[in-house]
């Protein structure tokens, strides 16, 4: 008979060893909520693939702000849906667009909540694509000029950092020295550096209404099948000076998170997005699984890859669950 020498069972055999020796921890401090802020007033429309989640209007949105902050979620993240959408997605950068307006309450009536705002041009086109279309495909040096000006409106308005996510090339940097020459130097640019062409979107474009008209964003969102390019593109946002750098989608893409956390000395993000939270809450619902136990593993999954911060539907519910000793 063989009897090993060691027992790694010996360290899990008590509860106080397992805390003990508890490699990654999960914080409040670590979670974003998204919210979908809509034009108009007592709007609290659920996303129906997103039980839980809704579109709202702004007094709404700040009441659930409040109550985010209130669990301890240290920031959000918007995205808006405005009353008209053109060509060149006027909304996103205009003074009183629906953003400039929910940062303007927000910063209000909710001071010490911080104010992330998603910068792209997808929820304010007509063509639902996350730039300017010329010959049939976002031409990427004009929708630069939009963005960086979609940016200042946004820190203009009070935002505390800048999130784009729009995938051009070299936007972070018209982000940046846009920011700098209108006195925003202090203001954090968290660049989507790492955005694959996903079919786990899908529910967010109905959230967000930002479905493209024609074609898709393999254009300009990354292959799924590469991780080499995921370097790459964060090494780009990194020199042009982003302040963090995020992976999205998050679950199927951990090994880009730990390519992240082991290649940058920078804060790494990771986007749990609409698709993920959707098949959660489904398989919740049908009753096929235990959805609190699934999401704080969903959760630590991310901690453990490596990431510092989580952008997550569920936020308020791992805050509540972490205030029950979970
Ligand atoms: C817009 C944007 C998208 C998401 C965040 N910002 C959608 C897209 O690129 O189509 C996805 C978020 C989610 O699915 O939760 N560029
Ligand atoms: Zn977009």
């Amino acid at each position: 008979m063989f009897y090993p020498t060691f027992r790694a069972r010996r360290i899990r055999s008590k509860e106080v060893f397992r805390n003990m020796v508890r490699e990654t921890a999960l914080s409040t401090n670590d979670l974003i909520y998204p919210m979908f802020s809509a034009f108009g007033k007592g709007i609290r429309k659920e996303i129906s693939s997103m039980p839980g989640i809704y579109q709202q209007s702004i007094e709404n949105i700040v009441e659930e702000a409040q109550e985010a902050y209130e669990l301890g979620v240290p920031a959000v993240i918007l995205f808006g849906i405005p009353e008209t959408k053109d060509a060149v997605g006027s909304d996103a950068y205009a003074e009183h667009g629906i953003i400039q307006e929910t940062i303007r309450a927000l910063k209000k009536e909710v001071p010490k909540l911080a104010v992330i705002t998603d910068v792209c041009m997808c929820e304010y086109t007509d063509h639902g694509h996350c730039g300017i279309i010329k010959n049939g495909d976002v031409d990427n040096d004009e929708t630069l000029e939009l963005l960086a000006q979609e940016a200042l409106s946004h820190a203009q308005a009070g935002a505390d950092m800048v999130a784009p996510s729009d995938m051009m090339d070299g936007r972070v940097m018209a982000i940046r020295e846009t920011l700098d020459n209108n006195g925003y130097k202090h203001i954090p640019v968290m660049s989507y550096a790492v955005k694959y062409a996903s079919g786990y979107y899908g529910p967010f474009r109905e959230a967000a209404e930002s479905t493209p008209q024609f074609g898709d964003r393999r254009s300009y969102q990354m292959d799924p099948a590469n991780r080499l390019e995921a370097v790459r593109e964060a090494q780009m946002d990194v020199e042009e000076g982003a302040d963090i750098i995020m992976v999205k989608p998050g679950l199927p893409y951990l090994d880009v998170v730990r390519e992240m956390r082991n290649q940058f000395n920078l804060p790494v993000a990771v986007y749990n997005v609409s698709g993920e939270y959707s098949m959660i809450k489904a398989a919740g619902k049908m009753g096929w699984i235990d959805e609190d136990r699934v999401t704080m593993e969903t959760m630590l999954s991310f901690k453990r890859a490596g990431a510092d911060l989580i952008l997550t539907y569920h936020a308020k519910e791992v805050a509540t669950l972490l205030h029950k000793g979970y």
